[in-house]
């Protein structure tokens, strides 16, 4: 359907001007990207800096689009992080696939309220399509619930709060947490090391309490110690307590641990315990042969949950929370009223999304998801995927053969952890003063390395210690860009303590 009407209607911009305007708006994310390779820092502007260009009075009478338009080419694009640079190794971010860009301007040129199939019919069929495809790629049931929301944490919640529904022994949607039958403490576990912090965030949100988060010591390769899980479980049971859900993380944020999946469902399945798999940054990986077999029992777990915005590559911000149960998604968030479903009850029921998930009004994120996967495909994604596992395991390989580099982990995925431990520190590297000295090395070449504007790196903390940590999850990202970070860290490395 087009209907382009002469005159423009209140609020519209001229279609004419429309029409030019957008056409300057692709030139400039086509130019954007096309310097993409070049722009690896963070923008060397201090927070006041930034702070101050952005004082100015809000106009009386409105601006044109053009100004805008040259406005963000001027002062707003330059002003941000390039985290969809080859050479963008922070955090976890996926670097923002380009059909993505399209997908969200055609989402807005609809501007369907996903929330409601009256609203826009095709955006429910759509989402549940890649619902479906994305549970088959990974090999969970294709029959199961979910719902796309705003990122992990959000993913992260809508699954625990499935959880507490389904498991406390009352009716926790009337009483929530204020049942006066109510003694015992509901228990979420996740591992010391891997667990993520959204997980805490989460616990805050349902309002459990961050002392319900008991944190089960991780085995030597940072993965949960599923015998320590059973311990505590029981321990928690006997003093009356209701363990109600373990946190299995797949694809760990620092080191891309995949916990034993079925090792854990056996504890939960014998404890009667929820367990959700965090796989915001490694759910994907379940599609790929070589690493499928981490993920064996994938299809125990009671929920899951990734980022599409990491490792997929859609464009800022979308999550998927899977539950295998639909049904139990669907009772955790079922609300009536009448202004909302608005039909005689003999109508057929339709899908609507607002009765899976925490949001009421919604954006058509599911148009950007849909369309990244149909632009790769299935091989397509398989091929991103193992690329960058293959860098991290390049870069795995550097660290190995270099004498002033320290081994944290083997690889697993596109998580890498390492540290600058060289000749003259190594040898002292349990004496306390020098693990304080190995870890400002360690922040200093990451800070000298982010100013220089030649990649952006991170640190975290590995076992209590500052490791380097690069995150190689951009589609971007090629041999060189792993190879030539590494030397410059290992440069650096030199420059701020120089062989003796
Ligand atoms: C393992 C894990 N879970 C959850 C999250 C939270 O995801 P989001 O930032 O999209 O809310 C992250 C983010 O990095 C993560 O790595």
């Amino acid at each position: 359907m087009v209907c382009e009407k002469k005159a423009i209607m209140p609020g519209d911009i001229e279609l004419r001007e429309f029409r030019q305007v957008g056409r300057e708006v692709i030139d400039a994310i086509a130019d954007y990207h096309a310097n993409l390779a070049l722009c690896n820092g963070l923008p060397n502007v201090t927070p006041q800096q930034v702070a101050a260009r952005f004082l100015d009075d809000l106009s009386e009478s409105g601006e044109s689009a053009g100004a805008l338009l040259a406005d963000w080419r001027e002062r707003v694009a330059p002003l941000l992080t390039a985290i969809g640079s080859p050479r963008h190794f922070a955090y976890v971010n996926g670097s923002g696939a380009m059909i993505g860009i399209l997908a969200d301007a055609l989402a807005a040129c609809t501007n369907p309220n996903a929330g409601a199939w009256k609203l826009g019919p095709a955006a429910a069929e759509i989402e549940r399509q890649c619902l479906r495809w994305i549970a088959e790629f990974i090999g969970y049931p294709e029959d199961s619930g979910g719902i796309l929301v705003s990122g992990g944490t959000m993913a992260n919640f809508t699954a625990l709060l499935t959880a507490l529904r389904h498991l406390a022994p009352y009716d926790s949607t009337e009483y929530g947490l204020q049942d006066s039958a109510r003694t015992e403490r509901f228990l979420v576990y996740m591992a010391d090391h891997g667990g993520h912090v959204s997980v805490t965030r989460v616990v805050d949100m349902l309002n459990l309490g961050r002392k319900s988060l008991r944190l089960v010591p991780s085995r030597p390769d940072f993965s949960m110690d599923t015998a320590e899980l059973e311990r505590m479980i029981t321990e928690d049971k006997a003093r009356g307590d209701l363990p109600l859900c373990v946190f299995a993380q797949l694809g760990s944020v620092n080191v891309g641990v995949v916990e034993p999946i079925s090792e854990l469902a056996d504890v939960c399945d014998r404890h009667g315990v929820w367990l959700h798999g965090d796989g915001s940054c490694g759910l994907l990986a379940a599609g790929l042969p070589e690493t499928r077999p981490l993920f064996k029992g994938i299809e125990r777990a009671d929920s899951l949950s990734f980022d599409a915005h990491k490792w997929l590559g859609v464009p800022n911000d979308c999550g998927v929370v899977l539950v295998r149960e639909r049904e139990q998604l669907r009772r955790a968030f079922s609300i009536a009223a009448p202004y909302l479903r608005s039909s005689l009850e003999t109508e057929d029921v339709a899908l609507d999304f607002l009765e899976y998930g925490p949001q009421m009004s919604r954006a058509f994120r599911a148009l950007k998801v849909w369309m990244v996967l149909r632009f790769f495909g299935r091989q397509g994604l398989r091929e991103l995927f193992a690329k960058n596992i293959g860098l991290a395991r390049l870069l795995h390989d550097l660290v190995r053969e270099h004498p002033d580099f320290e081994v944290l982990h083997e690889p697993v995925l596109y998580l890498y952890c390492f540290r600058y431990v060289p000749n003259g520190l190594a040898e002292r590297r349990d004496e306390p003063e020098v693990q304080t000295q190995l870890d400002r090395l360690n922040q200093e070449i990451v800070d000298e390395i982010r100013r220089s504007g030649l990649a952006m790196i991170m640190t975290t903390r590995i076992r209590g210690r500052v490791a380097i940590r690069m995150s190689i999850c951009s589609q971007r990202t090629m041999k060189e860009d792993i190879e030539t970070t590494f030397e410059a860290i290992a440069h650096w490395g030199r420059r701020l303590y120089p062989p003796r």
